[in-house]
């Protein structure tokens, strides 16, 4: 079993990773699930993490709420891709069964790193704002660190022509763990747009029908319809999904050793990953970057996942 901390701001795709990692047939042990201020409100995004978990009947994962904003910037959502709630599409309670921890979400990503028997794996699929703050706050938690696999960037932008969302939310945030000498592992959107939940996949897991998988066919249509209204593309990238299907299964992944950079202070490039991809730097790498997947081994293992939910 690995320990990993999932930082999140569910978020279809972060609640399919949520999904994909708490199954009863994965080999990952969720110590906690932090929220950050990312798709939605902080708020919004435990509410949806405390569902999506209730829904798995997963309610011994531990929920807590972390920061409200980034670093520097103000807060900003995706509401036009997510929806008012963060979680738009499925009818769930506002009011989850779950309650959070009344513990804040960094001191939980600082304690949990100290006290676990072995390194932990951070799982980021939101800005990066808890994991620069726990880093800041306690430095020595790099030593039981094991890895950050991360989902943000890529070589073109989503929010921006050349920034993603996830690193333009928070790219002072993001740029302090860029440096902070921890191995990374980063899945930005040239490989997340290689899976896209389109029509033929929304169907395959529509087949399986239990309560989970039925939750992620409803979030799968929803998405589906915001990505072709901002993006006109024909299915939502399942983003978030690419960092536990990896942990899952690694050697479905194509990645490159690289020199990694955010740029933070530009006010047309602000949130920008540069991705060394011809080493045109020749600096040391400090990240491993994801360039490719085998999309139909990742389907297959996305659907048996789901099917161990019955
Ligand atoms: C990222 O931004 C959010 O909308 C998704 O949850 C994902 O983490 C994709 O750019
Ligand atoms: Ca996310």
């Amino acid at each position: 079993y690995k320990n990993i901390i999932m930082d999140c701001d569910p978020g279809h795709d972060d609640a399919v990773a949520l999904i994909l990692a708490g199954a009863k047939i994965s080999p990952l042990n969720i110590l906690a699930v932090t929220t950050v201020a990312g798709n939605q409100s902080v708020d919004k995004n435990t509410i949806n993490a405390l569902n999506v978990l209730d829904i798995m009947n997963r309610g011994d994962i531990p929920v807590s709420t972390g920061a409200t904003r980034p670093l520097i910037k103000e807060a900003s959502f995706a509401e036009s891709i997510h929806g008012e709630s963060g979680l738009d599409g499925p009818t769930l309670p506002k009011v989850p069964t779950l309650k959070a921890s009344s513990k804040h979400g960094v001191s939980v990503i600082i304690d949990e790193v100290q006290q676990s028997t072995q390194p932990v794996t951070l799982v980021a699929t939101g800005p990066l704002t808890n994991i620069a703050m726990a880093l800041i706050q306690e430095p020595s938690i790099v030593n039981n660190i094991k890895e950050i696999v991360i989902m943000g960037g890529g070589t073109f932008g989503n929010w921006t022509p050349t920034a993603e969302f996830n690193i333009w939310v928070d790219a002072e945030a993001a740029r302090r763990v860029f440096e902070s000498g921890i191995p990374i592992i980063v899945f930005g959107l040239d490989v997340t747009h290689q899976l896209l939940a389109d029509d033929q996949v929304i169907h395959r897991f529509s087949q399986i029908n239990n309560k989970v998988s039925n939750l992620v066919v409803d979030l799968l249509k929803f998405f589906k319809s915001t990505y072709k209204e901002q993006f006109d593309m024909d299915g939502g990238p399942i983003h978030d999904a690419c960092t536990i299907l990896y942990l899952l299964k690694p050697e479905i992944f194509n990645l490159q050793h690289t020199h990694i950079q955010i740029e933070d202070s530009s006010p047309l490039t602000y949130g920008t990953m540069s991705v060394d991809l011809l080493n045109t730097y020749h600096k040391e790498p400090n990240a491993h970057f994801a360039t490719s997947v085998n999309t139909e081994l990742a389907w297959n293992l996305i659907e048996d996942t789901l099917k161990s939910y019955n």
